[in-house]
């Protein structure tokens, strides 16, 4: 019978290096923060029941932003270190027995893939713990592991407590570890704070362990990158431009075409079909989900977007919370704000701006309108410039327009105000008053030609 497996992840600490006032591990990566990426990886070797967060600084936060997975927390009310925030968890977690498997809140790269082998290794192993580690060109900050002439693993040595020769050692701890539980609560209360920092290095319990007379195995990993820490706004901004590599790669792989990745920003929960095509230098981000054909044009910023099959979104629009149908074409320049819907075939051009704005299949809008609460039917067309006055200085008001409705240039639609199916607006026309169907609507005022008004006036200017 295999051994259960247990999960902690530790997320408790400031992150004192990030400068910020938000604890480190709410700081984003790939659109989501660093603790989510932690938990999922999580979920893929253990139930939510079996993993443990241990959180303190900014608790209620670093709770909020996983809770929904249903794991379990612990709390540690003060950042003593790593083996301190396992000790504060002893009494839920000693019982469990089994194999510990440990993360740190601050690892996002870690792959489920590579977290199953560890565990089958300790599975498979007589050692008391393994532990993943790599070598790095330059492993400065992070801790050294400690060889022996025969390759055995001898401590795990912190930056801060190290001599010169281990400074030279390249190969680094991930701080991914899984340990057999019994020795694990066994030893751990033997770790002292006797290093500069005064902490208690979860680290010290490789020492002990050989002490004790067992073994600690490695999992060397060719590929570093899973293992990155974020220490720093730096490390930030490497984890994040990897975890969207990885994004990209992968939709690559389905079936989309990305020009120019390196310049394309997708975050991690992005669903895209494929045959579509993103130019460069285009934001994908939330929980936008885009069908198969669909075009994308560079510059492009889309967040929490739902787009059909074969929609065109032209260079430099801005898109969030809408959802547009099959065939729908917006932009170059649009905005579309929350709310707005747009149906099937429906053109929306060059600086049109849209907010909670539903427009019927096949409408258009082609060119510098802003149309706000606006119901708008089926095969109607609006011109350049119109506006729906949807806001008194107090409230907002609705403006319906029917079906098959032609909106004149520069028309005025003051809300609310209803335009009937069949009806058209002259250009120019300020509307207040609601619109019968087939009825054509002029609001302004009359044109005025005063004959020969220039001839007279000169004659009267002249010398
Ligand atoms: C740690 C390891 C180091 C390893 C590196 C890998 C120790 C002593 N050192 O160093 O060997 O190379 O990770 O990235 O373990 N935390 C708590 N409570 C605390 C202290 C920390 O929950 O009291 C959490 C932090 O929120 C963080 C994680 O533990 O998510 C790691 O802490 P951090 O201070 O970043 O450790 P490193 O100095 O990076
Ligand atoms: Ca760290």
């Amino acid at each position: 019978m295999q051994a259960p497996v247990h999960v902690v992840i530790l997320a408790a600490g400031l992150g004192t290096r990030m400068k910020s006032r938000r604890a480190k591990v709410l700081h984003e990566a790939g659109g989501l923060p660093l603790i989510q990426h932690v938990v999922r990886t999580a979920l893929a070797v253990a139930p939510p029941e079996r993993i443990f967060v241990v959180v303190g600084c900014q608790a209620d936060q670093v709770r909020a932003a996983v809770e929904r997975h249903g794991v379990a927390f612990v709390p540690q009310p003060e950042p003593k270190g790593t083996a301190h925030a396992l000790l504060v968890g002893r009494e839920q977690l000693e019982p469990l027995g089994g194999l510990l498997t440990v993360l740190y809140g601050d690892c996002p790269l870690l792959t489920p893939a590579t977290l199953l082998r560890l565990i089958a290794e300790q599975q498979a192993s007589d050692a008391a713990a393994t532990v993943i580690t790599t070598r790095l060109e330059d492993p400065s900050g992070y801790g050294r592991v400690i060889r022996d002439e025969h390759g055995a693993i001898l401590a795990i040595v912190e930056q801060k407590a190290a001599g010169p020769a281990e400074l030279a050692v390249n190969e680094i701890n991930s701080g991914i570890y899984c340990f057999r539980s019994e020795l694990l609560w066994r030893y751990l209360p033997e770790i002292r704070p006797d290093n500069p920092a005064g902490e208690y290095y979860l680290t010290d319990l490789v020492a002990i362990l050989r002490r004790e007379g067992h073994k600690v195995r490695a999992l060397l990993l060719e590929d570093s990158t899973e293992v990155l820490g974020v220490n720093t706004r730096i490390d930030l901004a490497a984890a994040d431009a990897l975890l969207r590599a990885r994004k990209t790669r992968e939709l690559m792989l389905e079936g989309v075409t990305i020009r120019r990745p390196e310049t394309v920003t997708v975050d991690c929960d992005v669903l895209i079909g494929p045959d579509s095509l993103i130019e460069p230098f285009v934001q994908i981000l939330g929980r936008s989900v885009i069908g198969r054909d669909c075009h994308i044009g560079t510059g492009s910023i889309l967040k929490d977007a739902t787009l059909g099959e074969r929609v065109d979104v032209r260079p430099y629009t801005l898109i969030e919370q809408a959802r547009l149908e099959d065939d729908s074409r917006a932009g170059p320049f649009a905005r579309i704000r929350p709310g707005t819907h747009l149906g099937l075939g429906v053109h929306v051009g060059n600086f049109v701006e849209l907010k909670n704005a539903r427009l019927g299949p096949r409408s258009k809008a082609n060119h510098l309108a802003y149309l706000g609460d606006a119901e708008i039917g089926a095969d109607c067309n609006v011109g350049a410039g119109t506006i729906t006055c949807n806001y008194d200085g107090e409230r907002k008001h609705r403006t319906r327009i029917g079906d098959r409705v032609f909106v004149g240039s520069n028309a005025t639609l003051v809300a609310p105000i209803e335009l009937a199916d069949d009806c058209y607006v002259g250009a120019g026309s300020v509307i207040t008053e609601p619109v019968p169907p087939e009825a054509l609507a002029l609001g302004r005022a009359r044109q005025v030609n005063k004959e020969g008004w220039v001839r007279k006036r000169r004659a009267t200017t002249e010398p």
